[in-house]
């Protein structure tokens, strides 16, 4: 009698501890959700004052999820916040963060090499049953999982800013990824609060391969603009968007929230792999904005000014 346990293999892991490689704005906001569900966190980056940083980020945000939340209760909101805060451990050791932990998911820099360097180091150095995830939004996750032996308990997991608000979670499994991992993965979102939707290793998945041409598709309105009994300005085509589509935001507003750098960094990809195709065209003007380092709302200008 008794129980047994199947060792060679890995079955249905339930992630209750989480490593996150990256405090930017993505990573911060799912170590913020993560923790806000009774997950354990270890927020991962290169420097403690980028991690205070994160931080403060995240107890900000949280401010304003309470404030609502708790509207009528600030007492039980603030013991929230620490209780959230708590939940949330630094470090800027990945190596000794990964040693017991039940999944790492990854929101660093675009760049395939430092991803595959990164869970290539971490993958000898994580327990076995752990799962690696991605939060890239352009890169193939097949291509990402490569430097790693664990192919079959490597997915992707895509969030959308921001992450306390956005109820989506894209789950991406690859050719390799085993039902377990994609089940373990899938719900861990809903853990979250999040829906998820399932996605094929396709570029942009599903959201970006349809909101990224439509934003470049704006673009390109507004630059067709200045000719005679054209088309209007941005503002007009924000206006008719979010008027006229029910969109929360129009193009120029989603894309100097999400960055010109990472739609431009988007594009380049999929134009290098199909240049012929006219959705992704190059902009002169993204292009000439991106240069001068008008990145949007993060730099303080992008196509509107922030204070
Ligand atoms: N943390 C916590 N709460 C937040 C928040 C955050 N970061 N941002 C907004 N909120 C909440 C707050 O309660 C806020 O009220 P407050 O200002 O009094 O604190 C409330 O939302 C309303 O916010 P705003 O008044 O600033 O504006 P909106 O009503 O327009 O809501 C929005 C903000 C939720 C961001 C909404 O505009 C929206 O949904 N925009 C579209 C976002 C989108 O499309 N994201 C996907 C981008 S694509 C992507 O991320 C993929 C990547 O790969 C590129």
């Amino acid at each position: 009698g008794g129980l047994r346990f199947s060792t060679s293999c890995v079955r249905n892991v339930v992630i209750k501890h989480v490593t996150i490689i990256g405090g930017g704005q993505m990573g911060a906001g799912i170590a913020q959700v993560a923790a806000s569900t009774g997950h354990t966190v270890t927020l991962v980056d290169t420097s403690e004052d980028i991690l205070k940083k994160s931080i403060k980020g995240i107890e900000g945000s949280l401010k304003r999820v309470v404030k609502k939340k708790f509207a009528d209760k600030p007492e039980a909101g603030e013991e929230f916040i620490q209780k959230v805060l708590k939940n949330v451990a630094i470090s800027s050791d990945a190596k000794a963060a990964v040693q017991s932990t039940d999944l790492v998911l990854e929101a660093i820099v675009e760049n395939l090499k430092i991803k595959q360097d990164l869970f290539g180091a971490l993958d000898k150095v994580a327990p076995e049953h752990t799962v690696f995830a991605s939060n890239t939004s352009s890169l193939p996750i097949t291509d990402i999982a490569s430097s790693t032996a664990r192919l079959d308990r490597f997915g992707g997991l895509h969030f959308f800013n921001p992450v306390p608000m956005m109820k989506l979670v894209e789950v991406i499994g690859t050719s390799s990824t085993s039902q377990e991992t994609f089940d373990s993965l899938l719900n861990f979102s809903k853990a979250l609060g999040k829906t998820p939707v399932s996605c094929k290793d396709t570029p942009g998945f599903i959201v970006n391969r349809l909101l990224v041409p439509y934003m470049m598709e704006a673009i390109r309105l507004h630059e067709r603009g200045s000719a005679p009994l054209c088309h209007g300005s941005k503002e007009d085509i924000d206006i008719a968007m979010k008027l006229g589509a029910g969109y929360p935001m129009g193009p120029f507003e989603l894309l100097d929230y999400v960055g010109l750098d990472t739609a431009k960094f988007i594009m380049d990809g999929w134009s290098a792999m199909d240049p012929g195709n006219p959705l992704f065209a190059q902009s002169e003007l993204l292009n000439k904005l991106v240069a001068e380092g008008k990145y949007g709302k993060k730099t303080g200008e992008g196509f509107y000014k922030y204070k």
